[in-house]
């Protein structure tokens, strides 16, 4: 069944409180829930709870035994038209809650998962996240660690009770129950609290909590700066479990971290781990303002709170970190991982009309693209506008369940703006292309944009959308002729008039990627060239570098041309230019990825060959060697680091040049200096990625076993040695690369994070899952049907990989479209998988 935004209703019931009991046992857990319900002018004679996989033991109404009709979604109940309690025991199972959603167990540990309808696993309940309300929690259970949200209020051995003050959503509901440690710390907000913070961890992992705690610290001290957020309660619990979804989740007062998203040291984490690490705890702990004070009315909803508080991350790890360089590395990601979506049979707009199960619905594009909208509504309304906004926004809201529409309306009224057309952002699925050229009449400088969107599976008749084009014009000569400044694009085609300049200048459009379009420059070639060298936005200055390079490749895959002597010899200025950050000329090496590229290229309405793009690609890095080779020793040498290991930005940024030079000189001095680096490693970035150059040199069984011997204790360690082998295996080796890895003892594929370490692996190594055999599309169809009655969220999600297979020949399509035939086939295939595989099937 299908359920439509248009078909909100609110429920009839408010919940005035709610009080559970856990009896904790791995195959019989008890709940007992007791929640007093008043009638409202919605309601009915009869009320609806969700409930899912329960044993209903016994249910009353003001102590009155009732005998409510069940179904496998829940029960219907007659009720009185005054306020009442419910008071019901139910039965449930974590020990056999594969799915990992509800009351789950992990390595021996009880753990819970609801967001975003996992709490009807554990009772009955209105599951629905406008329905809010003061839970009060007692966990019976012998273990020394028993938690729940808010404040503990009576703790005895094997008893633990919490009240949480702030009215919330099942959704927000945790529990965690098992033998744990706590890494402890404090925080005094500004007003005076203080704060416990604990990050509860398995006994073993005690030496990977401090950089978490300390980003946890920087994070509470960012959004009482910059949002003027403070925390609300007497303690801050984080959990980390071995076995999750997805990456974190943002329960009030005790978030649960997947261990990969939280867990780290030098020896077994890498630079971009600890990166991450910091920027989810950031998430999660942001959520507690956007997502928890003030929550969504419904899940179609759920940009309200994931857009908004990745980017507000996104903006802490600009300033914990280098700006341009998060910028960089956002866009690349959206590029790879949003567009690929918005262009294809999954498109969906950042909020949904529709779906069968909400899970499906944490993408890229709700919550990545969701981030992009925020971002263009600031840049519109200045960052003064915005912050107003924001205070009214947490001023109006909070408490409440709220829409979109409730979101735009605090900038409306603060800035007096109509937002109805950029409300479009909102409800248009698909990716705009936004065309500019220019022209010059002695002392007038004309730039013109054309945005095209093409319809999409939800949007038939695409209208034109509010696109901020951030623009600055330079001289020939590279200085900033016009500084930067916001062109607002509202009409299909629109012209921007200079005047009075003295000579044509160069135009340096779309700065900072302020709007995720896909821009087409109608302009002289030679401009890129002039921007990657004399540019003052250093995101358009990479920019110009990945547009050289993606023409360049372009033109080698498509005509047989040599790599593109006006894109190599700017590199190499950038390069070799000691001025600028390391971190920042690392990025300049990359080149777009290469399923990035076959998007383009179906774009250009051709057919991509994974090998072809594969072979190119090769071919450029050894054109980047060769161009560079005489540099790379020394950059190598001198961006070594000597003191200790720190993962700030400034010691990451000198690893990641140094190691971008060290892959470049093995493709034409061999593995000699991967090995040495290896052997010396004393940190995880320095030894992964010399194992991943020994891999690529086809030189690497020995530290694969080295490797293995050393980290066999270490589950997150060994996610990488898994993954790393697929991603560095060549396109013929990548399926029996991962099936042999399958056979593995240590392949645990009910854990979430091992079979994507392995299969999803797979199935992003673009020329290896697309390889001529279609032994990848088989082995990956395989292990989803293998892995769905077990983990269906996990599956769907997987099953995203797919998306893109209409770009490819027909034979590729014949071969995905059986694996695709042959799953949706199976009589009991979840729900979740059903959704996903029907939508990018099509018709
Ligand atoms: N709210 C969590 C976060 O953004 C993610 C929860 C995802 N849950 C799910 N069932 N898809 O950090
Ligand atoms: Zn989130």
């Amino acid at each position: 069944t299908t359920i439509f935004l248009k078909d909100y209703k609110p429920f009839g019931f408010d919940v005035t409180s709610v009080a559970l009991t856990f009896d904790l046992n791995p195959h019989a857990t008890r709940v007992k829930s007791r929640i007093a319900f008043a009638p409202t002018s919605d309601a009915e004679e009869e009320i609806f709870l969700h409930g899912e996989n329960l044993t209903l033991i016994s249910a009353r109404i003001d102590g009155q035994p009732v005998a409510p009709e069940i179904t496998d979604q829940g029960l219907t109940c007659k009720v009185p038209a005054t306020p009442f309690v419910w008071e019901a025991e139910v039965e449930i199972d974590p020990a056999n809650n594969t799915a990992l959603e509800g009351l789950y167990m992990s390595n021996g540990m009880y753990c819970t998962q609801c967001e975003a309808e996992g709490f009807r696993k554990i009772t009955y309940y209105p599951d629905r996240p406008d329905v809010m309300s003061v839970f009060t929690v007692t966990i019976n259970g012998p273990h020394p660690v028993l938690l729940s949200n808010g404040n503990p209020v009576n703790a005895s051995e094997g008893r633990a009770e919490w009240h949480d003050p702030w009215p919330k959503p099942a959704y927000l509901f945790a529990l965690v129950a098992g033998d744990l440690v706590a890494h402890s710390d404090s925080f005094t907000t500004r007003s005076g609290q203080e704060v416990d913070l604990n990050l509860y961890v398995r006994p073993g992992d005690e030496g990977k909590c401090a950089f978490g705690m300390q980003a946890l610290k920087d994070s509470m001290k960012w959004d009482e700066d910059v949002y003027g957020r403070e925390y609300d309660l007497d303690v801050f619990n984080i959990v980390a479990v071995d076995d999750f979804n997805m990456g974190a989740m943002e329960n009030k007062g005790l978030n649960i971290f997947n261990s990969s998203a939280v867990l780290a040291s030098p020896e077994t984490a890498t630079d971009s781990n600890f990166e991450r690490i910091e920027a989810i705890i950031a998430h999660e702990y942001f959520h507690n303002w956007t997502g928890n004070r003030i929550t969504c009315r419904d899940w179609f909803q759920l940009c309200l709170k994931e857009g908004l508080t990745v980017f507000r991350d996104s903006q802490f790890t600009s300033d914990m970190r280098s700006a341009p360089v998060k910028r960089i590395s956002d866009v690349i990601e959206l590029r790879a991982r949003q567009f690929p979506e918005d262009q294809g049979p999954l498109a969906h707009p950042v909020r949904p009309e529709s779906f069968q199960e909400i899970n499906n619905f944490y993408t890229a594009t709700v919550y990545e693209k969701g981030a992009e909208v925020i971002g263009m509504l600031r840049r519109l309304v200045g960052a003064e506008a915005y912050s107003k906004a924001l205070d009214l926004y947490f001023d109006r809201h909070d408490g409440q369940a709220c829409t979109i529409e409730d979101w735009l309306k605090v900038f409306e009224d603060t800035t007096g703006r109509d937002l109805s057309q950029f409300k479009r952002w909102y409800s248009q699925a698909g990716t705009p292309t936004v065309t500019v050229k220019d022209a010059w009449y002695a002392g007038t400088y004309i730039l013109t944009f054309t945005q095209d969107l093409k319809p999409s599976a939800t949007t038939a008749d695409p209208q034109p959308q509010v696109i901020p084009i951030v623009t600055g014009l330079l001289s020939p000569s590279g200085e900033e002729l016009v500084p930067s400044q916001v062109l607002e694009l509202t009409e299909a085609s629109q012209s921007f008039t200079f005047e009075g300049l003295s000579e044509r200048p160069i135009p340096s459009v779309l700065r900072g990627f302020s709007a995720p379009v896909v821009l087409q420059r109608d302009l002289p070639e030679e401009h890129t060239a002039f921007l990657l060298a004399h540019d003052t936005d250093p995101f358009n200055r990479w920019e110009a570098g990945r547009d050289l390079a993606r023409k360049s490749l372009l033109g080698m895959i498509r005509e047989g041309a040599a790599p593109d002597a006006k894109y190599l010899d700017g590199l190499r200025a950038v390069f070799a230019d000691d001025s600028l950050d390391p971190a920042y000329r690392a990025l300049m090496l990359g080149v777009p990825g290469q399923s990035d590229l076959a998007r383009t290229l179906h774009e250009l309405g051709e057919v991509p060959d994974p090998q072809a793009i594969w072979d190119n690609a090769e071919g450029m890095g050894r054109a980047q060697a060769d161009k560079l080779g005489d540099l790379l020793p020394g950059i190598y040498d001198q961006h070594q680091v000597r003191e200790p290991y720190q993962p700030n930005a400034e010691q990451s940024g000198r690893r990641s040049l140094a190691n971008a030079a060290l892959r470049l000189m093995s493709l034409t001095d061999g593995p000699d200096r991967a090995q040495a680096q290896y052997d010396a490693a004393d940190n995880m970035t320095q030894q992964l990625t010399a194992l991943s150059v020994l891999l690529r040199q086809k030189a690497g069984d020995d530290a694969l076993r080295a490797f293995e011997q050393q980290w066999s204790h270490d589950r997150l360690v060994m996610d990488k040695w898994f993954g790393l082998q697929v991603m560095q295996a060549e396109p013929n080796q990548v399926a029996s690369t991962a099936q042999r890895l399958t056979e593995h003892a240590d392949f645990n594929w009910k854990n979430p994070n091992r079979f994507r370490a392995v299969i999803g692996a797979m199935a992003s190594h673009h020329a290896g899952f697309h390889h001529e055999s279609g032994a990848a599309y088989t082995l990956l169809a395989d292990w989803l049907i293998k892995l769905d009655p077990v983990n269906p969220q996990t599956t769907a999600r997987m099953c995203s990989v797919f998306q893109t297979w209409k770009r490819y020949d027909e034979s590729r399509q014949a071969k995905i479209a059986a694996e695709l035939d042959r799953i949706l086939a199976l009589p009991d295939l979840s729900r979740d998988t059903t959704e996903m595989l029907t939508r990018i099937r099509g018709t």
